[in-house]
């Protein structure tokens, strides 16, 4: 099958990657020279565990290309995959500018028959509006069909998760689009979702909203197991053997981050509002999120003795997540600034987001460390803001002993309390209140009735 894939962010240079390995004849597109450019040369714009390898292959075959030449790759293709960012608007609603222009520009370069699948995570109705846009602008005579395929891969994981997806929605109003669908991803073994373009574009935003409300729930019984003594880690184990409920993505910790669940819940209590229905879960959901920071920033402060200020804290991790550069709408990224912000000195290392991180976060009352164990020089705690399997296997026992107060604030649950306690330190986890700490035994709770 000939394919063209617009736009070379996470979901398109890996979504144009993995239809070459299937077997396709692929062209990568982007109107960004200079990113063009990068990958030609075999350097990925992200990082990836995997992309690189498998771009080179594909290309080498013969099997994938790239280019800027948008109109050539439209003509060229069968099938053209819309993967365009959807940023998030002032209002939180998505901003689909770059999905509108792309449209007109495809039916601009159509010449024969094609079917336009849309990728991106766009809202309901999407998909029926470039439908127009398209008919208004191709010219007269040429035939194409609208198929909303949305993506599930997760960063960090998206080699893995695009040869092991647990299933493929395919939306579309004609048979014929879909079976032309359904033939790329043959190679996969899975279900195949067929339904119409408003069902597809709804799934999407519906399983992100369902992980973040996991998230959000687990968050708030970690908050009454610091209360009550209990460990959210085992609570979390506990719940997860239900096969209902299942143990994914119920990790506690700082909140969820990334270029995702933030924008597409937002996004999808947007469609809500503009319904008239007003989804009250979501908004918790949303609440429950910002707050988890706060928390976090408010037990470091109880612990140090009320305050940050003057004092010199290590932070752990910046990337949203593991296994990532990207620090966009990272927890980790805000939990440092608002330690800045309450007048702490603090020094960072993250494994491999440090130069994305600088370009949030700036040099000023941020002290960038090359290597993990310059983080632990002369702090009064140590806290860990993003779940990297690295940082289990540090030297906690050599290099607490740098430390200025053997102090551990664990942002997401990765490292083991009690051996942490056996080395020493104090240490305080999200939600694991029965490890020898809980927020009665620090006067929060008493300090909550009192502002009641
Ligand atoms: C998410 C979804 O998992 C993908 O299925 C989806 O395709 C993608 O969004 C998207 O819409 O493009 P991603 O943003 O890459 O993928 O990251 P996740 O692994 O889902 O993590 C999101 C955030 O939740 C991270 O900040 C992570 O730290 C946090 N998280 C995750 C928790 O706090 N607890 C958990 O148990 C799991």
């Amino acid at each position: 099958m000939k394919i063209c894939v617009i736009g070379t962010g996470y979901v398109g240079l890996v979504g144009a990657a993995v239809f070459a390995e299937f077997g396709h004849n692929v062209i990568g597109v982007d109107n960004n020279a200079k990113k063009i450019e990068l990958i030609k040369k075999g350097k990925m714009p992200i990082y990836e565990p995997g992309l690189e390898e498998l771009v080179a292959k594909n290309v080498k075959n013969g099997k994938l290309e790239f280019t800027t030449d948008f109109d050539r790759a439209v003509k060229k293709s069968e099938v053209i995959f819309v993967c365009v960012g959807t940023p998030s608007n002032q209002s939180g609603a998505a901003d689909l500018s770059y999905v509108w222009s792309v449209a007109k520009s495809i039916a601009k370069s159509m010449n024969s028959y094609k079917v336009v699948v849309i990728k991106s995570t766009v809202p309901v109705g999407t998909n029926e509006e470039v439908e127009r846009i398209i008919l208004a602008n191709v010219a007269k005579g040429i035939k194409f069909d609208m198929v909303s395929c949305p993506e599930f891969l997760r960063e960090g994981y998206s080699i893995y998760d695009s040869f092991n997806a647990d299933r493929v929605v395919i939306g579309g109003k004609t048979q014929k689009a879909i079976d032309i669908i359904k033939k790329i991803y043959a190679k996969l073994d899975c279900p195949f979702i067929e339904c119409d373009l408003r069902s597809a574009e709804m799934i999407k935003y519906a399983a992100n909203a369902f992980l973040a409300t996991k998230i959000s729930f687990i968050n708030e019984i970690a908050q009454i197991c610091e209360r009550a003594g209990s460990d959210v880690v085992k609570v979390a184990e506990g719940m997860g053997y239900d096969k209902r409920i299942g143990k994914a993505f119920l990790k506690a910790g700082l909140g969820y981050g990334g270029s995702c669940f933030p924008k597409d819940v937002e996004a999808l209590y947007r469609t809500s509002t503009d319904q008239a229905y007003d989804f009250r879960l979501l908004r918790g959901v949303m609440d429950v999120n910002e707050a988890q920071r706060t928390n976090f920033i408010s037990k470091v402060k109880r612990v140090l003795g009320g305050s940050v200020g003057g004092k010199t804290i290590g932070c752990l991790g910046l990337a949203f997540k593991e296994n990532t550069d990207d620090v966009r709408k990272s927890v980790s990224i805000d939990v440092v600034r608002l330690l800045r912000g309450e007048g702490a000195k603090v020094k960072v290392f993250d494994p491999i987001a440090m130069e994305s991180s600088k370009k949030e976060l700036g040099e000023v009352g941020i002290q960038y460390c090359r290597e993990p164990q310059e983080v632990f020089e002369g702090v009064e705690a140590l806290c860990i803001l993003t779940e990297w399997e690295e940082f289990k296997a540090y030297d906690y026992a050599k290099w607490g002993k740098l430390m200025t107060k053997k102090i551990v604030f664990d942002g997401r649950n990765l490292l083991d309390p009690k051996s942490m306690e056996k080395l020493g330190f104090k240490y305080y986890g999200v939600g694991r209140g029965s490890n020898g700490w809980s927020l009665a035994s620090t006067g929060a709770i008493f300090d909550q009735k009192h502002h009641q």
